[in-house]
């Protein structure tokens, strides 16, 4: 890359809050053929040149492990050039110097770093020579009008203050990590309008924009200079119907602009905000809701799954699902995107990594995230609960670690592509090495730290935790979760290393002995629902049958609600079909109290929230403190309406031969999922008639096809049977 040759300029007052602008102007004697522009810079960056944006790439660089790897954008600004030329790069804190949340008491070295950019441009002229302009003492550099920047702060923005450019400074930043663009960029994806504008019974304006999302607010005012317009951000109203922002935390989450004179229309550039309310604190007179819109930002991928039904409830949930996805995959994939988190949780990450394949093409996402994740490792195998690391983190235990093995396995589930098995193995083998290293027991995986079954229901009602952080743990036994997992783990680099041709044989000792000591040691204490399904799941049970029954009664038994957190739910209504359980799966899915999925959409949710009773049927909240409106983990059930009632499975990787075995309900009159796989479109329907359930199937590949037990092969091709209601 040209760009190694360029040198890094940084802003000259490192203490100041305000964004630096970096400018370089130039002219072109003879007409220009191409030009190219390599950039990037230690935040994130907008370049504009004459005037006009650079790409469409919100937020670049993006985030990586930034120590070892930092994005350059490349970027054709042919068409952008003129005889006389000026190009800007304003460069703002962004992921880089913002990443801990004040609520950790840390703070990364790379806070401390002043605002840097790095670029290169190169002009190739008709004539065929070359010119190639390299950051350098050549560039000035000025305070821009944003004042204020911040991933979990917003912006601030003077329209009214004159930018005063002097020359920039060189500085000796590394340059080794610097890297081609990997990741889909994160692009404006849509816009949204107020639903609608009232006043809250404290008196608070408040734009109603019917749909919780992330991305940012954008405005066009006519105004007087130093007139402001000051607005923030809320996903909930509290129950008497007033603005709520105590969920944020101390994300203040809000936007501050003074207005130049005349007309004029301004954006964020530099960080997002999750909301469905703005409340207009301060404005111009005269300013009205229409003069605002919502900009939806997420990274570029490609719709492949789409789920309906007749129940509009069931709608709203996939509805919810799928806008959590767009909501959370932004440049990482975050645990929210409001508060001071939007980190990119490992747990969550796997827990909602196969509904994330099946509802969109994520092959390139987590191909950039998954290699920040080998990059973020620890050389004794440990595996971050956050990628990219933060130092004030840890190990991610049991569940958050493991993605490291679970995911790679999900992506070549579902697109066949076996380089994700072959990019990942040796970090696989590395943290399955790591875990004897800590274990206090051989051949399981005990008395180590774990978030256990995160935000668990199943504590007995005279428990009494010894802090918050064990409450939310749950009740399941760390180290019956924790050497679950390591199975799973084991068995993954198994499969994953036949297919890549390794010798297994020492995975397989190991995983046999695990298993063995897993049965010996916990067989007899599969307690929670939790416990029950990760045995069910991992293979674990000495009589699987046996063990799902007790489960199905368990819950039935507790008011036929589930108690599992982020571990034990994404399996949950899959060992329960798995073995004869789908009438009582269903009702879990259909559930419409607390805990419940159509709960949170009877209380007008439109994404999924982390906590079940979020808001309670009082109107109350949950807490302030953990308290997201957008977090994916269970919508990671898309994935059992896909797969199992819709009955979608993969027969080969990649969905290269298919099994569809639809599990229809009664309760629901009809269902229909499509799925765009590698391999093509698969379409699985059923809809109860008069006489039976009519399926309607298609299937781009061989495929089998399971109605009510009944299996038949078929070639590719659509299908529409008609099996006649037994009961
Ligand atoms: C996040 C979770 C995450 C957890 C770790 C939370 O703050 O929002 O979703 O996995 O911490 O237990």
């Amino acid at each position: 890359m040209l760009i190694q040759n360029a040198s890094w300029i940084e802003k000259k007052n490192a203490e100041s809050t305000v964004v630096p602008v970096f400018r370089r102007t130039f002219s072109c004697a003879s007409p220009v053929r191409n030009a190219c522009l390599e950039v990037t810079c230690d935040g994130v960056y907008e370049a504009v040149l004459n005037d006009r944006r650079v790409g469409r790439f919100i937020l670049a660089p993006g985030w990586t492990e930034y120590r070892k790897r930092l994005q350059v954008q490349s970027y054709d600004v042919t068409e952008l050039l003129q005889e006389d030329n000026t190009l800007d790069i304003t460069v703002a804190n962004g992921w880089y110097r913002r990443t801990n949340a004040p609520w950790t008491g840390t703070r990364n070295p790379d806070e401390f770093l002043p605002a840097m950019a790095i670029a290169a441009l190169r002009l190739s002229y008709a004539d065929g020579r070359e010119e190639v302009i390299l950051t350098d003492e050549r560039w000035q550099v000025s305070e821009s009008n944003v004042t204020l920047s911040g991933i979990f702060i917003g912006e601030d923005a003077d329209m009214t203050r004159s930018l005063d450019f002097e020359p920039a400074k060189t500085c000796d930043y590394p340059k080794a990590m610097l890297i081609p663009q990997e990741g889909p960029e994160v692009h404006e994806q849509e816009t949204v309008y107020p639903g609608r504008s009232f006043h809250t019974p404290k008196g608070e304006w408040v734009i109603d924009f019917g749909q919780n999302l992330t991305g940012y607010m954008a405005f066009e005012l006519t105004a007087r200079a130093g007139e402001r317009l000051s607005i923030s951000t809320a996903e909930v109203l509290d129950r008497d119907g007033n603005f709520y922002t105590a969920n944020y935390r101390s994300a203040r989450s809000q936007l501050h602009y003074i207005c130049k004179d005349g007309h004029q229309a301004y954006r964020p550039r530099f960080t997002f905000f999750g909301f469905r309310y703005l409340r207009i604190d301060e404005a111009p007179e005269g300013f009205t809701a229409d003069q605002i819109h919502a900009v939806v930002l997420h990274s570029e991928m490609t719709r492949t799954g789409w789920l309906e039904s007749t129940d509009p409830m069931l709608n709203q949930l996939f509805s919810n699902t799928i806008w959590s996805q767009k909501g959370n995959y932004l440049d990482i994939p975050t645990d929210c995107p409001q508060r001071d988190e939007r980190y990119g949780w490992t747990g969550d990450g796997q827990i909602f990594c196969r509904a994330a394949t099946y509802q969109y093409d994520v092959r390139q996402f987590f191909r950039k995230w998954l290699a920040d994740m080998r990059a973020a490792q620890h050389d004794n195998g440990w595996v971050p609960d956050v990628v990219p690391s933060l130092t004030a983190y840890k190990p991610g235990g049991a569940g958050w670690s493991d993605s490291v093995t679970i995911i790679p396995w999900q992506l070549y589930e579902t697109y066949g592509d076996i380089s994700f098995l072959a990019d990942m193995y040796p970090a696989m083998e590395k943290w399955i090495a790591y875990i004897p290293t800590v274990s206090t027991t051989p051949d399981l995986w005990t008395g180590c730290w774990t978030y256990g079954d995160w935000l668990a229901l199943d504590q007995p009602d005279d428990w009494v935790p010894a802090d918050m952080e064990q409450a939310k743990r749950g009740y399941s036994d760390d180290d019956l979760v924790c050497s679950a997992f390591y199975a799973n783990s084991v068995s993954i680099v198994i499969r994953a290393g036949e297919i890549l041709g390794r010798d297994v044989s020492r995975y397989e000792d190991l995983y046999s002995r695990i298993t063995a000591k897993f049965k010996a040691t916990f067989g007899g204490k599969l307690n929670t629902q939790t416990e029950k399904v990760l045995a069910l799941h991992f293979g674990l049970a000495d009589d699987p049958q046996a063990l799902a029954d007790v489960l199905a009664e368990q819950i039935v038994a507790c008011g036929t609600h589930l108690q599992t957190g982020l571990l034990g739910t994404p399996y949950l209504l899959h060992e329960l079909s798995r073995y004869g359980h789908a009438n009582l799966a269903w009702s879990l899915l259909l559930r419409k109290e607390y805990p419940g999925w159509l709960y949170s959409v009877s209380r007008s949710a439109t994404t999924t929230w982390e906590h079940w009773d979020g808001i309670k049927p009082d109107g109350t909240f949950w807490s302030d403190d953990m308290n997201s409106y957008n977090h994916y983990a269970y919508a990671s059930v898309a994935d059992w309406v896909f797969g199992v009632a819709c009955g979608i499975q993969p027969a080969a990787p990649g969905f290269a031969r298919a099994v569809i075995a639809p599990k229809p309900d009664a309760r629901l009159n009809g269902l229909s999922a499509i799925l765009d796989t590698v391999h093509g479109r698969i379409r699985s329907a059923w809809k109860h008639m008069a006489d039976g359930i009519r399926y309607e199937i298609d299937v781009p590949v061989a495929a089998e096809i399971i109605l009510n037990g009944e299996s038949r092969k078929v070639s590719p091709g659509k299908y529409v049977i008609l099996v006649p209601d037994e009961s």
